[in-house]
């Protein structure tokens, strides 16, 4: 996109900016929104779609013009669209006019790799085939299996203390440990490599320090697998018929580890924080009407883990959501306003329930070929989650909860939560809930709430959440891992056999 091209839809160019404390703060040349500068990304894209329709210009870091496309319709079209649009990031015009400098702060996103991500055509397919043929490797039940035994491992770190912060020590967590397990390395997770790989995302002064360490670990595995295939994901990347060269190898396991982890940790957060301070979904969840797949699907809708992604390229000249895009002009897209679009969702409180059109995962040529994978995280993990602490509550205010936001994503800084503190359970034995002391109906998910006054009128025990009688955890056994199952199990009705063979544990 160039300059002259955002006077195409009326706005002035020649403008200066606003005086220091000016309400037109945020606004670059042409009265363009700096979305860098925007405290309120959401509240800014509604202004956009009010004032451009469903594709608006805007100015990233440096003043550099790009369009943000806002409609569901107009998005899905893009990247539907590969005669017309692709992710090759050489052909976007203020790239080639120097106008995007070397340092500037999107660079990672920017810069052309290659990588499927970036790639089209024959090479897309070539790429893209070797990661998905690679992914469908995968046995979905046991890797739901051992997102549990991680889920079980993971809350055994926090579960005595009653207490814990849910992105910090679990979301943050559970995602790397069960990539690590499939790309083939489970011993490498770690804290070490979760902070490593944290750091890099956020792009602090030492990110690059940090990348370098997930790098020489991916290149470790790169070179075992080439000596030695096993069965798991760097092995089949590297013995597809794609035959990809070790630096493909070791791109493509960066790519799949950094979007899997990124994007896994923050659906987590979201859902779990979703499931804690959402009335809607704890009476629904207790009332047994909404599943955790469901609460994770209306997430997707709500707060897409990517609001965007950085970017397609126009490769002629054409026409969406009524804008005139000129060849070499940049578009984000877009899942976050796209999933609230008006014509979609013209009532955003109705629950979207079985539907699973939002864009949260792309769509195209390029649509999250892992998208499974990180459904599987958040509904097992979430799940596991809720069975093992059943009591859980948030542990501070709703409007203490504090998010860092760039234009790609927004993440939850901490989730702090309590619990009546449980012992630890034992991962080695086949997982098993019988020392959940509730049932799943009787999740005690929310807030600390006053105690509920008697009701006037007889409601049905099963329509309310109910509040959980504080129970205190004496408990024998010491703490340390313990058989799981105390009593000799009951048999299983037939439904929850299927559950237990559906779910994989
Ligand atoms: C909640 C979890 C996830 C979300 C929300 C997510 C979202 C996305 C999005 C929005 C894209 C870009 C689509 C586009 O350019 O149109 C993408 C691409 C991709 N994702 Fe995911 N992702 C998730 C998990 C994963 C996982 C678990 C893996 C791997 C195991 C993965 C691997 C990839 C790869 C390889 C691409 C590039 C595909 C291509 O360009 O052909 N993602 N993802």
């Amino acid at each position: 996109m160039t300059p002259e091209s955002h006077a195409s839809t009326g706005t002035d160019t020649s403008l200066p900016g606003p005086p220091p404390g000016c309400p037109a703060h945020g606004l670059g040349p042409g009265g363009l929104h700096r979305l860098h500068e925007s405290e309120d990304l959401a509240g800014l894209y509604e202004q956009l779609r009010k004032e451009h329709g469903p594709v608006a210009p805007v100015l990233l870091h440096d003043d550099v013009p790009i369009w943000i496309v806002l409609g569901h319709a107009e998005n899905l079209h893009m990247v539907r669209s590969p005669t017309q649009f692709c992710r090759d990031s050489r052909i976007w015009t203020p790239l080639r006019d120097g106008l995007v400098k070397p340092d500037h702060p999107l660079m990672p996103h920017i810069a052309w790799q290659p990588i499927a991500s970036h790639a089209e055509g024959d090479e897309h397919k070539r790429l893209r085939g070797a990661v998905q043929g690679a992914i469908s490797t995968i046995d979905f039940r046991s890797l739901r299996r051992y997102i549990n035994r991680s889920t079980q491992a993971i809350v055994n770190r926090f579960c005595e203390q009653g207490e814990a912060d849910l992105v910090g020590q679990f979301a943050e967590h559970l995602p790397m440990a069960v990539m690590c397990e499939i790309l083939g390395m489970p011993d490498e997770y770690n804290d070490r490599l979760v902070e490593s790989a944290r750091d890099a995302l956020k792009g602090t002064k030492t990110a690059i320090a940090s990348h370098s360490y997930v790098m020489d670990v991916l290149s470790r595995l790169t070179v075992r697998r080439r000596a030695q295939p096993e069965e798991d994901l760097a092995s089949f990347l590297i013995t597809h018929p794609a035959r990809l060269t070790d630096d493909e190898v070791r791109e493509h396991l960066r790519l799949v580890l950094f979007a899997a982890y990124e994007a896994t940790t923050n659906l987590l957060s979201n859902v779990l924080l979703t499931v804690l301070i959402d009335p809607r979904f704890r009476a629904q969840l207790n009332g047994g009407q909404m599943t955790v797949p469901e609460a994770v699907e209306q997430s997707l809708w709500n707060e897409p883990p990517f609001s965007t992604v950085f970017a397609y390229f126009a490769k002629q000249e054409t026409e969406l959501g009524g804008q005139r895009i000129r060849r070499g002009d940049g578009l984000l897209f877009a899942p976050l306003p796209a999933n609230v679009d008006p014509r979609v969702r013209p009532d955003l409180k109705a629950s979207m329930q079985g539907n699973r059109s939002h864009l949260a995962f792309g769509g195209g040529p390029h649509e999250c070929p892992g998208q499974d994978i990180g459904r599987s995280i958040a509904d097992v993990g979430v799940d596991a989650l809720l069975m093992r602490l059943p009591d859980v509550e948030l542990d501070c205010d709703e409007d203490e909860l504090r998010w860092t936001a760039s234009i790609a994503s927004r993440h939850l800084v901490a989730l702090p939560v309590a619990f009546a503190p449980k012992p630890p359970q034992d991962v080695t034995e086949t997982p098993n809930h019988n020392h959940v002391p509730t049932q799943r109906s009787d999740w005690q998910i929310g807030i600390t709430q006053p105690q509920p006054q008697p009701q006037p009128q007889p409601v049905p025990a099963a329509a309310q959440p109910q509040p959980a009688p504080a129970q205190p955890q004496p408990d024998p056994v010491p703490p340390q891992a313990r058989p799981v199952a105390e009593e000799p199990a009951r048999r299983k009705g037939v439904w929850q056999r299927f559950l237990s063979w559906w779910r994989g544990y």
